[in-house]
């Protein structure tokens, strides 16, 4: 599956480009099937309707699990890293994670819960998770993970939306120094979820919880009567794998589809060639299982190759900014991907927390989730990757399942803030906003992919019209990503950042819209704006401008007031980070916001507003100007 010379990867490239059915035919015959696929690809991007390996018969746990129990059962899958540094990490071997996956599965086998069901996991980052998700796909139930630091709210619509009839929580959590509740949080979810007929408990922090007789049930019991051998569920190819929720510009959070065999297949393959794994290396993705990068770089890419993944619970500042070092020199670990704000964030501590820790077992290095800026890319070569390390900065997206443009580990060249080039079967494309396609090189334009690739969504849950508006109208046989993009002389791309009405905060993706509305639940707001702005650590913040009832008395504390409504209505991490009060917001004369000088005030850079004269009334400009934060 790897391609591990420049060479390699140009004529992997071309075949894919070529003659794409049998390059991907190529690299699905690595996986096991339990009855080979009819069509390898039929697709349109009109409706959209796109079918990989149609016909085909799976399950995708056979091959991150059974497969690998002959050759490496006793190697480790999940090693695990607690959030306390003196608590003993775990290793949980290929049959070990066999067993409870297959156990687990059982018991929501026992509870009902059958293939395409929804099961919605909320849960910290322990082993449990990685179970959780892995048990569903072996019973072929679709799994809807949840971000452990969203409200009870978006919990509620995430549930409600794919109608889920199950929840898997744990009591609470650790997180740094603080323990954060998650069954509580889930009870007040579910005072608005109707179709929840069970809630899994699994034991972790010994927070007293209310546990309500035929609804609740504690994990650890679960698991004791129930047998540990589950036949995995035959699935077809394209049967939905999982739902995950992600931001847009407009309403709310949309539930991203993947199917069991292509989101398998790009998966793994990218994990396996971007970071050229190698037999007994540690791979250690610091991401979130909650997030898109976790379902495909902790759990299945690296378990369905046979590699060892690292699991960690806790924060890169606890108890201190030298954590993730201490982690590598402790494992060993061979291969770190984690995402720019987190290299940001680090730098702010200083070298001291680097310099005491033996880093030599690094061979690679990956950035995600977010444009690296200069300073950061060189920082982490230089200090952590002792410059002869390679760093692949990966360029993707939820919806895209896995990594599309990056360089390859030693492979290809790497180019400092420069996800570099396609991977073998990624057709990017930049248009102008008429539409057309820029062709040549040193161009700039909004980042557009031409033809299919395995890992791609198929719709959005329960509203494939919404699929097709969002990423499939705008640029009419292309599906286009929402980021802006420069390639440049030698033909690299760099990714600028989204171009719609989404914020990209510590790697997290939050709608504007999303924001505003929650500020607009605040007793006393009229309406509010939401931007971006640039941030030293989190590479966007949230500045939002609003219009109250009367001027606040107290400032300050109206401003704490907003941020709490946010963090109760979405969740902490959409906490706005700065609020403007305002008594008008610049409207064209048809009410529509100008949100480019919004921008502009949040940036700080008031020198050229541009053209204003369209404004309804211009002198609120000025206003937002003198209070600009
Ligand atoms: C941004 C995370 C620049 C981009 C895997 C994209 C990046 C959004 C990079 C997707 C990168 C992700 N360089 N920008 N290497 N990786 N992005 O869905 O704006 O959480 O559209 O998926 O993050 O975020 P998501």
């Amino acid at each position: 599956m790897k391609t591990t010379t420049f060479e390699e990867y140009q004529a992997a490239y071309d075949k894919s480009v070529n003659d794409p059915e049998a390059f991907w035919a190529d690299i699905a015959g690595h996986f096991q099937w339990r009855k080979p696929w009819d069509k390898v690809l039929e697709w349109n991007f009109e409706e959209p309707k796109i079918e990989w390996f149609k016909g085909a018969k799976l399950n995708i746990t056979e091959n991150a699990l059974d497969r690998h129990l002959a050759e490496r059962g006793e190697q480790p899958a999940l090693i695990w890293e607690p959030n306390e540094p003196d608590d003993k990490a775990v290793t949980i071997t290929y049959s070990q994670l066999h067993r409870r996956v297959c156990r687990f599965a059982n018991v929501l086998k026992k509870h009902g819960v059958g293939k395409g069901d929804r099961v919605c996991i909320y849960l910290p980052m322990v082993p449990e998770l990685a179970i959780s998700v892995l048990a569903c796909a072996r019973i072929g139930a679709i799994h809807s993970v949840v971000f452990g630091g969203f409200s009870a709210r978006s919990i509620a619509d995430r549930i409600n939306d794919a109608a889920c009839t199950m929840v898997i929580t744990s009591d609470g959590a650790f997180r740094g120094a603080k323990v954060i509740p998650m069954k509580e949080t889930v009870d007040d979810a579910l005072e608005k979820c109707s179709t929840v007929k069970d809630v899994i408990v699994m034991t972790r922090t010994r927070t007293p919880v209310s546990m309500l007789k035929g609804r609740d049930h504690w994990w650890e019991e679960e698991v004791k009567y129930v047998d540990a051998d589950c036949p995995a569920e035959e699935m077809d190819a394209e049967d939905p794998l999982f739902i995950l929720y992600t931001s847009g510009s407009t309403g709310k959070p949309k539930g991203v589809v993947h199917t069991c065999g292509g989101y398998m297949v790009y998966a793994t393959y990218t994990f396996a060639n971007v970071f050229q794994y190698e037999p007994g290396e540690l791979h250690f993705c610091t991401a979130d299982i909650g997030w898109i990068t976790g379902h495909s770089y902790i759990v299945y890419g690296p378990l369905c190759y046979g590699a060892t993944s690292l699991m960690f619970e806790g924060v890169p500042t606890y108890p201190d900014a030298g954590r993730f070092w201490e982690i590598t020199e402790k494992h060993k670990v061979n291969i770190l991907y984690t995402a720019p704000t987190a290299i940001r964030a680090l730098i702010c501590f200083g070298l001291q927390y680097v310099k005491d820790h033996d880093l030599s077992s690094l061979k690679k290095l990956g950035s995600v989730g977010e444009p690296i800026n200069e300073e950061a890319w060189q920082w982490y070569k230089h200090n952590i990757g002792h410059d002869d390390t390679p760093l692949v900065d990966t360029w993707w997206q939820t919806e895209t399942g896995g990594i599309m443009i990056s360089s390859i580990a030693g492979v290809t060249p790497e180019k400092p803030t420069f996800a570099t080039l396609p991977l073998p079967g990624v057709q990017p494309v930049l248009v102008d906003e008429a539409g057309k396609v820029i062709e040549g090189n040193g161009v700039s334009g909004n980042l557009c992919i031409k033809f299919p690739w395995p890992g791609m969504l198929r719709t959005t849950w329960g509203d494939h019209d919404r699929c097709q508006k969002t990423y499939f109208s705008a640029y009419p046989g292309m599906y286009f990503t929402g980021d802006g993009c420069l390639r440049d002389e030698d033909g690299m791309y760099r990714i600028t950042g989204r171009v719609d009405d989404v914020i990209n905060v510590s790697g997290h993706r939050i709608g504007t819209a999303e924001v505003e509305n929650a500020i607009n639940m605040h007793l006393g707001v009229v309406e509010s704006a939401v931007v971006g702005y640039p941030h030293d650590i989190k590479g966007q913040g949230i500045y939002a401008y609003v219009i109250t009832e009367k001027w606040p008395d107290e400032p300050e504390m109206m401003r704490k007031d907003i941020g709490a409504t946010v963090a109760r209505v979405i969740g902490p991490i959409a906490r706005p980070d700065k609020v403007q009060f305002v008594t008008g917001l610049p409207k064209t004369r048809s009410g529509k916001i100008m949100r480019r000088i919004l921008r502009k005030v949040a940036e700080g850079d008031t020198s050229n507003l541009g053209d204003t004269s369209t404004l309804l009334d211009p002198a609120v400009v000025e206003e937002i100007k003198d209070g600009a934060l």
